[in-house]
């Protein structure tokens, strides 16, 4: 079964490439061979290849960029996938698309569930949601996977600055009210192809992220806790991670304060529990460290 998998360079991508099985023929575009803001281009490429599915972890983003270029992030992120999806129902292929916990904007306690209403405060979160619409509203089968958070031991995350920035400087300011669970791209990427096993129905929406929640202050305590358990702690200068507040970080666009997604659905219907963060995280610094023995990392 030929599986055409879309933006292999990303976090997410470069996972999907790894944890692949090996019955499935890969199609791999580089970004410049499946340029998302070239559509005849891509719509083309998908023709040649003739997927059986489509897995889409290509999009745009840089959230706080997204405010200024959103046109550019309209095309990447929503006109892209709505094609995609549009050309799967042709070839009677299925898709797999990512959804953000950026498309519910609310400050509200409760963690999101999938049938909650999206209202996305940022442009990032807009244009996702317009993507992740004209994929559900496809006749292609689909499934789409609401994440958030994501890190992984490549590309650019909160794990990796924080490391960056921890060896720079004795003293970081980090939010603490804002509320998510913290993903690992490896998990998604094999929680992924056990949906894709399962089989995709049209119009699948699960959230799908790493298990219990945190602020991004608790989440870079965990990191250089762990870190220092580490040789990759060697380095580190930090002393202190102060808890501010979101209004004391102004940010181009706004974040929701509750980013945190109940992933009980796709537990009962796929039997997927991801693990909690903190133990992916573990293993993701444990992957630092072993690249950090082989030579730079971040
Ligand atoms: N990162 C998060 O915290 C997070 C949270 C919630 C949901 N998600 C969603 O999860 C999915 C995977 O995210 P990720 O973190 O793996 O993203 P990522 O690391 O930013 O990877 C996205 C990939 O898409 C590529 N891309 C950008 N513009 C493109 C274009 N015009 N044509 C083709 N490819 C293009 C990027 O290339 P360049 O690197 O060259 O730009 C990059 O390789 C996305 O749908 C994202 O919206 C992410």
């Amino acid at each position: 079964m030929r599986i055409l998998l879309l933006g292999i360079e990303g976090q997410l991508g470069t996972e999907l490439q790894r944890t692949a099985p090996p019955e499935f023929e890969l199609v791999q575009p580089r970004q410049a061979e499946a340029d998302f803001t070239l559509p005849d281009a891509l719509r083309a490429l998908v023709r040649e290849v003739r997927p059986a599915a489509i897995f889409n972890a290509a999009a745009y983003t840089a959230v706080d960029r997204a405010e200024e270029e959103t046109a550019l992030a309209r095309a990447i992120n929503a006109e892209a996938p709505a094609l995609l999806a549009e050309e799967a129902a042709r070839l009677g292929a299925s898709i797999i698309h990512y959804s953000t916990d950026y498309v519910y904007g609310g400050d509200r306690a409760m963690p999101w569930e999938e049938d909650d209403p999206p209202s996305p405060c940022n442009a990032y979160g807009v244009t996702k949601l317009a993507g992740d619409l004209a994929v559900l509203e496809s006749r292609a089968r689909s499934v789409v996977l609401r994440t958030s958070w994501i890190y992984s031991s490549h590309g650019q995350n909160f794990v990796r600055t924080m490391l960056r920035l921890g060896r720079d400087r004795e003293e970081l300011s980090v939010v603490s009210d804002q509320r998510g669970c913290p993903t690992w791209a490896h998990d998604l990427a094999r929680a992924t192809w056990t949906v894709f096993d399962h089989g995709c129905e049209p119009g699948g929406l699960f959230h799908c992220a790493g298990s219990g929640a945190t602020s991004w202050h608790g989440f870079a305590e965990r990191i250089f806790a762990l870190a220092r358990e580490r040789a990759l702690g060697a380095g580190l200068s930090i002393q202190r991670v102060l808890p501010i507040s979101t209004s004391d970080y102004p940010t181009p666009a706004r974040r929701p304060l509750q980013s945190e997604l109940r992933c009980e659905l796709i537990a009962r219907e796929h039997g997927i529990r991801m693990p909690a963060w903190e133990s992916s995280l573990a293993r993701c610094l444990d992957e630092l460290d072993a690249s950090k023995a082989r030579g730079p990392t971040c």
